[in-house]
């Protein structure tokens, strides 16, 4: 699977155009502040229908416009497929093959994994961080996931609002059962995505370290694991305490996931450079896995990341990256930073401005055959 080209309209500071990109290596350098971030989010807004960093739409459309797009032609078994994804009057509307469809049948054309250094934090960060890696990753390999996510939402902002306008208790049971069966299902998928997830994890982790003591990871869940009326029956046995609070304290949406070393949790033990090497295990396990249970090789998207690893992860890094089948998009501040494969196309990026760098005159002449 790769991006052939993409394109957008009035997407953050991003100037209107349309690039053609190589299937392999494609570095986007520019200083800071000129929308390299934005660019890896369009795509990122392109495959998940999410924005990367943004909590409402609206931050994604450029300052004084009303509408936005981002376009795709991407090449998957050999055939190609064209996305679009905009926003209209505040709504998002997606297009598959040029035409107006819902978000179950967009999705399948285009998976991407995203390393930034935001990710760093993600060992240390609150619980809500590790919840919404959780759900994009099990979400890459399996889109569905996204409407159980929804609907679990939906189900529970409903009992959030019952627990503070009525005392029917046969109301409250019949909400309760409504929550469990969405939280089941996202408590099942989360699972099972952690447990295929650990041997890749470890193996990776080996691959960057050497030899330091084995990673773990395991969910935690705030309400005991079970069929679904068992969660109904916690979630009954919670209510007083629910409505003191004015919300539901409970369920997948307060589960959090802990990475270990060795015996050690990792959140209060890891050294800054372990925390590094966890999540780009991380990170390269959720690829393997893609490709072992899904034959999906994902667009991998790596922002920045040089400037947070040391030189010898770095190495690593791009030693692992030259393995890699798929294409790339990486942004840097400093090209000679990163050690791309000679036919990496470059890109500049300045102002919102994005455009390509032409291989030097002599590489050209070489290139003729
Ligand atoms: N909706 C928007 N409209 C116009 N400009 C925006 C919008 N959102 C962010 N920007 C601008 O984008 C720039 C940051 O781009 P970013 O991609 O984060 O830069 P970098 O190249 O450092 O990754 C800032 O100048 C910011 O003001
Ligand atoms: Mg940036």
């Amino acid at each position: 699977m790769f991006l052939r080209e993409i394109g957008w309209t009035g997407f953050r500071n991003l100037e209107t155009c349309a690039i053609e990109l190589d299937g392999g290596f494609n570095v986007f350098e520019g200083d800071n502040g000129q929308g390299k971030t934005n660019l890896l989010e369009a795509v990122y807004w392109l495959a998940t229908l999410r924005p990367l960093r943004a909590t409402r739409l609206q931050e994604l459309i450029r300052f004084g416009e009303r509408r936005c797009a981002v376009t795709g032609r991407i090449v998957l078994d050999g055939l190609e497929h064209r996305l679009e994804a905009r926003i209209e009057e505040g709504e998002r509307q997606c297009l598959r093959e040029l035409k107006a469809c819902r978000p179950a049948e967009y999705f399948g054309a285009l998976a991407v994994v995203l390393f930034t250094p935001d990710d760093v934090g993600l060992v240390r960060g609150p619980p809500g961080d590790r919840r919404r890696y959780l759900d994009r990753a099990v979400f890459t390999g399996r889109p569905a996931h996204l409407a159980d996510v929804l609907a679990y939402q939906r189900a529970l902002a409903a009992r959030n609002e019952l627990l503070r306008t009525s005392e029917d208790v046969a109301l409250h049971a019949s909400f309760e059962a409504a929550l469990a069966g969405p939280a089941r299902r996202l408590l099942t998928a989360r699972a099972t995505y952690l447990e295929r997830l650990t041997p890749f994890f470890v193996d990776a982790f080996r691959g960057i370290t050497g030899l330091e003591a084995p990673p773990g990871l395991s969910y935690r869940p705030s309400l005991a694991p079970g069929a679904e009326d068992a969660l109904a029956e916690q979630w009954a046995a919670e209510r007083e305490r629910d409505r003191e609070r004015g919300f539901t304290g409970k369920g997948p949406h307060a589960d959090d996931f802990g990475l270990a070393l060795g015996e050690r949790s990792a959140r209060l033990y890891a050294s800054q450079g372990q925390q590094r090497a966890l999540v780009l295990a991380l990170k390269i396990a959720e690829i393997r896995l893609l490709e072992a249970f899904f034959g999906l090789t994902p667009v991998l998207l790596l922002d920045d990341v040089s400037s947070e690893l040391d030189a010898e992860r770095n190495a690593r890094l791009f030693e692992l990256l030259h393995g890699f089948r798929g294409q790339v998009l990486i942004t840097t501040t400093e090209a000679r930073h990163v050690q791309t494969p000679d036919a990496a196309r470059e890109f500049r990026v300045e102002a919102g401005r994005v455009t390509r760098v032409q291989a030097s005159p002599s590489a050209a002449t070489v290139d003729v055959s």
